[in-house]
């Protein structure tokens, strides 16, 4: 039988203790674990050949043994305890010692940054989606979907993101994405194989889209970036012909790329025939002034927007978008082609009604409403309780960068927050190692998983690690 591997030697008769044997002989080899639901003895009498009472007979004589539980309504599994018979089988192991206690605080307050607030995933209304799609699609929607994402997907995004990003979106353009993470991968290759050498990345930058750049094989060039955003001039300087930007709002420092910058960016890629990957990770998420249009609706031929639902719904969906220049997006296509044969189609499918439905627009809404409120409860905490500190990039996103007064020691107003059980990130890991040593100490705390009373508290007791940092 394919499923159990249970081989049965008929001319020699005895057929139920023989399946009994095999049974033992697969726990003993650890083939079977505790808890393994076997088939029922009808199926697997009929899997074997045999009739339904010898699969009784050796399922009852391995209950007997110990070997089986059975249990109305839970089938047949392979008892926790099941051991091979005295003498037979590799001796018992001595019971695992009992873990060490664990060194590290807990977490109370879990400030770190990049995560939006799982709980508030609307699980009601995407099980509605996901249940719309599945009762509408055709049987033919269930094969292998196009690598570059279903058209009902693209055709909803590039509709929602020509609306809401001013993006220039032609679902033709758009290849669905595991996330900007994929989306990227699948970039640098593309643009490795046409010859470029070198991403420029904004300094500072995530540390952890670093090692998936090293990881796609190019050489990162940082550019600095200021209070205006990324600087044109000294990317200009560089020899890289590609850049990878955040100009909604910089990660991490928040800032919002001016418009003589975008401009002066532009005017980059056009000269230097570049390409620049415009990462607009959280840029549903605008408080206090009406959104910045992307930079991919000034030049769609220069210009790649990647995207996803990471910050808008959860990370865990991994749905994300690459709206490219045609060369660029049939690549993308080739990319699945090659290497996945494309995103899963349910939640695709799932996510096509979500946006068709308004579902996607009224979540925003609510979570632009919830995290404005914990921004404003964040930025007034830490105005009361870290008085010397500079907030920066207030305005959008989902986490805050704070300078710390001078003199603070970053590592130990980190360590220090920690041990109170405040989880936030230090921002020094995020610059390349040149500038690191003349960055001010900064934290970058995300507020989003955080009701007001909490953060609240949070910044109290960061007040107090800043205050014994070096700081107060
Ligand atoms: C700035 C930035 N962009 C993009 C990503 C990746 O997002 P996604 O989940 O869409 O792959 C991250 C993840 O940490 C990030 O920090």
């Amino acid at each position: 039988m394919t499923d159990l591997h249970l081989s049965l030697d008929r001319s020699a008769g005895r057929l139920a203790a023989q399946i009994a044997a095999g049974f033992r002989a697969a726990v003993r080899s650890g083939r079977l674990t505790a808890g393994t639901r076997l088939p029922s003895s009808r199926d697997l009498a009929r899997d074997l050949d045999v009739s339904r009472g010898v699969v009784v007979t050796a399922y009852e004589q391995l209950t007997a043994e110990g070997f089986l539980i059975a249990r109305r309504g839970d089938g047949t599994r392979i008892a926790p305890l099941a051991r091979p018979d005295e003498g037979a089988g590799p001796p018992p192991r001595p019971p695992a010692r009992p873990a060490e206690p664990r060194a590290e605080p807990a977490v109370l307050y879990d400030l770190s940054p990049g995560q939006p607030d799982l709980s508030a995933f609307p699980r009601e209304r995407w099980i509605a989606a996901a249940r719309a799609a599945l009762r509408t699609l055709p049987h033919d929607a269930l094969a292998y979907p196009d690598p570059a994402g279903v058209p009902d997907l693209r055709a909803e995004l590039a509709s929602y993101l020509g609306r809401v990003r001013a993006a220039h979106a032609d679902p033709g353009r758009i290849a669905i994405m595991n996330g900007v993470a994929q989306g990227l991968s699948g970039l640098l290759g593309q643009l490795r194989a046409d010859g470029h050498t070198a991403l420029a990345v904004e300094d500072p930058t995530s540390v952890r889209q670093l090692p998936m750049l090293a990881a796609a094989g190019v050489r990162t060039v940082r550019v600095p970036v200021d209070e205006e955003g990324l600087d044109v001039a000294a990317l200009a300087r560089t020899q890289a012909r590609a850049v990878l930007v955040t100009p909604a709002h910089q990660y991490p420092t928040g800032v919002v790329l001016s418009p003589a910058r975008r401009a002066a960016l532009i005017a980059w890629a056009r000269d230097a025939d570049g390409v620049i990957l415009e990462d607009d990770y959280d840029a549903e998420f605008r408080y206090d002034r009406d959104p910045v249009g992307c930079l991919q609706g000034v030049d769609p031929d220069r210009v790649v927007l990647l995207g996803s639902v990471s910050k808008s719904l959860a990370p865990a969906l991994r749905l994300g978008w690459a709206l490219a220049p045609p060369f660029l997006a049939e690549g993308l296509r080739e990319h699945r082609t090659h290497t996945d044969l494309g995103a899963p189609v349910l939640e695709q499918y799932a996510l096509t009604e979500f946006l068709r439905g308004g579902g996607y627009d009224r979540h925003l809404r609510t979570m632009r409403r919830r995290y404005r409120a914990r921004r404003d409860a964040l930025a007034g905490a830490l105005a009361e309780n870290l008085p010397g500190a500079r907030v920066h990039g207030v305005s959008a996103g989902i986490h805050l960068y704070v300078e710390l007064p001078g003199g603070c020691d970053e590592d130990e107003v980190v360590e220090r927050a920690a041990r109170a059980g405040v989880s936030v990130a230090g921002a020094r890991a995020m610059w390349s190692p040149r500038r690191a040593e003349d960055a001010p100490p900064a934290l970058v705390l995300g507020y989003a998983a955080l009701p007001e009373p909490r953060l609240v508290k949070a910044a109290q007791l960061l007040g107090q690690a800043v205050a014994h940092g070096g700081g107060g």
